[in-house]
Order: C-alpha cells, then structure tokens, then sequence
C-alpha cells in the first residue's frame, strides 16, 4: 500500500535524547527498525553504547554520544554528530527528562533549578540546536522541501499538575508552549514540531524509589496509583506505547500536524 511508504524513516538521520534508558531507548530502537541513523545521546554513556547496540541490532547504524541537554555546548555537538556523521538531520526526538519530587513547601530552589534546566531549559537548546541546523538544510534543499521533524516530551502532570510535582509540571507545562512557538517559527522551513505528554509508563521514573535515591516513586503513594488504576481499567503503559507516537510524529504521515501536544495516557487523564 502507498500509503505505507509515509511511515518508512529510510535515508533519515535522528537525534534522540536520553537515549540510553526507558523511552529514549525504545524510540531509537524503533526509528532504527524504520530505517533511521541515529545519534544516541545520554548524561551516561554506557546505557547510549547499549541502545547503539540495539540500534546496530535492528540494522541500521549510529552514533552514541555524552551529553547533558543541559548544557548549550552538549547540545550543539551532538547535532553537530548527526551533521558531520550522516550529512543531515531529520528527526530531533527530545527525550531526555528527570524528576526530583516533593511537596511544594518542602521544595528546594536547586530541587526547582535542576528540573527546569533539564526539561524545560534542556528541551529549549535541543529544538534551538536542532532548527538552525533544520533552517539550513531546507535552504539548502532547494524546491525538493522535505519535511523535518522535532518531537519534544512533556507529561500529563505538565497538562494536569500531580501532587509533589511543582517543578516538574511547570517545567513540562513550558514545553507544551514552547512546542507551539517552535511550530510556528518553523512552518517556512517545513519543520514539524509536536509533543507528546506521556502518562504512567514503566520505566525507572516510576519504579519504586530505591532507599537513598532520587528517583523513583515512594512505595506508598505508587501502590495507591496502581491501584486507582486497575479499578478504573487503566494499564500501566510500556516504553513501546510512547515510542509508536514519537515513530509517528518523526514520519512524512505526520506532516499536517504542528504545535500538537499528544496526551498518550492509556485514559489516565482525559
Ligand atoms: N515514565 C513515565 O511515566 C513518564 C511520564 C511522563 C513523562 N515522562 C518523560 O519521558 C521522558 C523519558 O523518561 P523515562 O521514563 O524513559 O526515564 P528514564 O529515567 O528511564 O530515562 C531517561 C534517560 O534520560 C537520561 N537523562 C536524564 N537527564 C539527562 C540529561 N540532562 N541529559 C541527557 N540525558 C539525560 C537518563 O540518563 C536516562 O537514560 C522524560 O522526559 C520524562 O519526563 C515519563
């Protein structure tokens, strides 16, 4: 079917961020299967060697690399990878995202500072980077215009608020604004900016919290969670649920829709 053909990334080049676990690594696996190169980025380079791995397994080639999306300087080289490794840039998938939860009166200025530079100032660089780099190749595409993608990452709590999660749904929430701008400013470079805004999903974000860690969810309000949601029918989502989106919204299938945020919840929110 022609229609088919929309769906396939062959020739492409994708960055995704916070490759190396959860999400991040299902997306690139997923645009590998499709046929993209992709520049594997994550804070840790062992989990980016493992996904380039998986990338390689599913048969097509790439590059990890360090990088803090918090960093400026991080950002510009791991676009720069895609450019001088593959001679483009398609798809800029921004992943990369962290929690460090607590209720809003006991919430540090660092607790603040350190989840709005990672989300919302990370994703910020990520679509800068990634449209001067996209601004350029369509100039340079003359009257062929392909369409070009970048996909950023908010949250239900972004859309909704969750308990213990001031600064993480502000941050997530900016990047619901700041996908729409990245939309607009990138319509006459055929640049397509969309989000998606995933609910409960399976991953060390949402595992329980490990004594003496950051990350994770405490036991309690978890079980609760899960709880509410077996009574109301709710699965708890895996990786792949997100990365069929994000494979979406990285094809020509997506090309009329810009400035979307996606709520990908499985019903938990609606
Ligand atoms: N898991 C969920 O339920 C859920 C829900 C809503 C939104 N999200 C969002 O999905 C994205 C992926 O989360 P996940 O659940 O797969 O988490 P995860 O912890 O499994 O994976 C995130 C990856 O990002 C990397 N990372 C963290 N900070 C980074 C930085 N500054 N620079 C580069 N890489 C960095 C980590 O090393 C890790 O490998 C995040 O943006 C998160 O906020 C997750």
């Amino acid at each position: 079917m022609a229609i088919l053909d929309d769906f396939k990334l062959d020739g492409k080049v994708a960055v995704v961020t916070g490759a190396g676990r959860g999400i991040g690594q299902t997306v690139a696996v997923a645009l590998a299967e499709g046929g993209a190169k992709v520049i594997v980025n994550d804070l840790d380079i062992e989990p980016a060697n493992e996904t380039l791995e998986l990338v390689k397994k599913a048969g097509s080639d790439g590059v990890a690399i360090a990088g803090n999306v918090a960093s400026k300087d991080d950002v510009q080289k791991t676009v720069k990878t895609a450019l001088d490794k593959f001679g483009g840039l398609d798809v800029m998938a921004n992943i990369a995202g962290i929690t460090r939860d607590g209720m809003l009166h006991k919430m540090s200025e660092d607790m603040w500072d350190f989840i709005v530079d990672v989300n919302m100032k990370g994703t910020f660089f990520c679509c800068q980077a990634a449209m001067a780099a996209m601004r350029d190749l369509a100039k340079a595409d003359g009257k062929e215009k392909k369409s070009r993608k970048i996909i950023n990452t908010s949250s239900v709590a972004g859309l909704f608020g969750n308990k213990g999660q001031a600064n993480y749904s502000a941050a997530k929430s900016g990047i619901v604004g700041l996908t729409k701008t990245v939309a607009i400013e990138g319509l006459m470079f055929n640049v397509q900016c969309n989000c998606v805004a995933p609910g409960w999903i399976d991953t060390r974000l949402t595992q329980k919290k490990p004594e003496g860690s950051d990350i994770g969810i405490p036991d309690q309000d978890r079980q609760q969670s899960l709880m509410y949601m077996n009574f109301m029918g709710i699965r708890m989502g895996a990786p792949i649920d997100i990365a069929r989106v994000v494979y979406f919204l990285s094809t020509s299938g997506s090309d009329y829709l810009t400035g979307v945020t996606l709520n990908v919840s499985g019903g938990l929110k609606t």
